[in-house]
């Protein structure tokens, strides 16, 4: 008989829960590394990756942290294969529809960022049911960032701050950072704490460019499907070492 992985429920006792990141974000990179490895298609570990982002939303809500914000998909993946394009938009769809049940019954707030209306019709009917769905949840708010990317988020933030502008309703001078937030689409979100990236990849990739101007960074070489709670843990434990100075002393 095999004994039974022990899933750690409660915080860690070494990790300090009033030194928590409030908001993690994720660049879960390494899935087609990790099926490579194996010898297996690409998708294979697109699948196992959906499973590694399910952990990581159960541990985030154990554990008492309230944002959550993954990276699905970005404006520059859509230059991959179509077969593996059309696989990623079917499975997202699939997983929504899935796993709906489950995150009303644990609180979840989902929402999802970027260009929407670039999906395909039957994605975002999903996407627009889980929102509303969960919309009046109170547990973790949950971001998902599908055909996002960064440049094209703060231009489209400029493009509305400049329509404001053109028909009188504010002055030049009045645009200042919050005002700037408040155009983006993570407007009710806050900037992320602790950015963590896997497969051992030292960039941004167009990921929240203006959100994470002050995030802590942790880069782990662990491929994405293989990050678990231990993992977390380490990350976790890596922020709370940090002195967070915001260009202070
Ligand atoms: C991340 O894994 C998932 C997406 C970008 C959708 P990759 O598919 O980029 O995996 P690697 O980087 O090729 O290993
Ligand atoms: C970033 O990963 C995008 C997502 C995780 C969705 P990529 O694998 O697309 O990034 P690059 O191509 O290595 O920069
Ligand atoms: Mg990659």
């Amino acid at each position: 008989m095999t004994a039974m992985p022990t899933i750690l429920q409660e915080l860690p006792s070494d990790l300090d829960q009033d030194r928590l990141p409030r908001h993690v974000a994720v660049i879960m990179d390494g899935n087609g590394r990790w099926a490579k490895r194996r010898g297996l298609p690409r998708i294979m570990g697109h699948r196992r990756g959906v499973d590694a982002l399910k952990g990581l939303l159960r541990c985030c809500n154990d554990w008492g942290i309230k944002s959550l914000t993954a990276y699905a998909f970005s404006t520059e993946n859509w230059g991959r294969p179509h077969e593996e394009v059309d696989f990623l938009m079917t499975l997202f769809e699939r997983v929504l529809l899935r796993e709906l049940q489950e995150m009303m019954q644990e609180n979840v707030r989902i929402q999802f960022v970027g260009n929407l209306e670039a999906l395909p019709p039957s994605l975002q009917a999903q996407i627009e049911r889980s929102m509303t769905e969960t919309q009046n949840n109170h547990g973790i708010q949950f971001t998902v960032a599908t055909n996002y990317g960064g440049r094209q988020e703060i231009l489209q933030a400029c493009r509305e701050i400049a329509s404001l502008v053109q028909q009188g309703k504010i002055q030049p001078d009045e645009i200042d950072e919050a005002m700037f937030s408040q155009h983006l689409y993570t407007a009710n979100v806050g900037d992320p704490d602790l950015l963590i990236r896997t497969s051992g990849e030292m960039r941004l990739s167009n990921f929240l460019l203006w959100q994470l101007a002050y995030a802590e960074l942790y880069i782990t070489e662990a491929l994405w499907p293989d990050f678990d709670r231990t993992e977390f843990h380490r990350a976790l434990s890596s922020y709370q070492k940090r002195d967070r100075r915001f260009g202070k002393v």
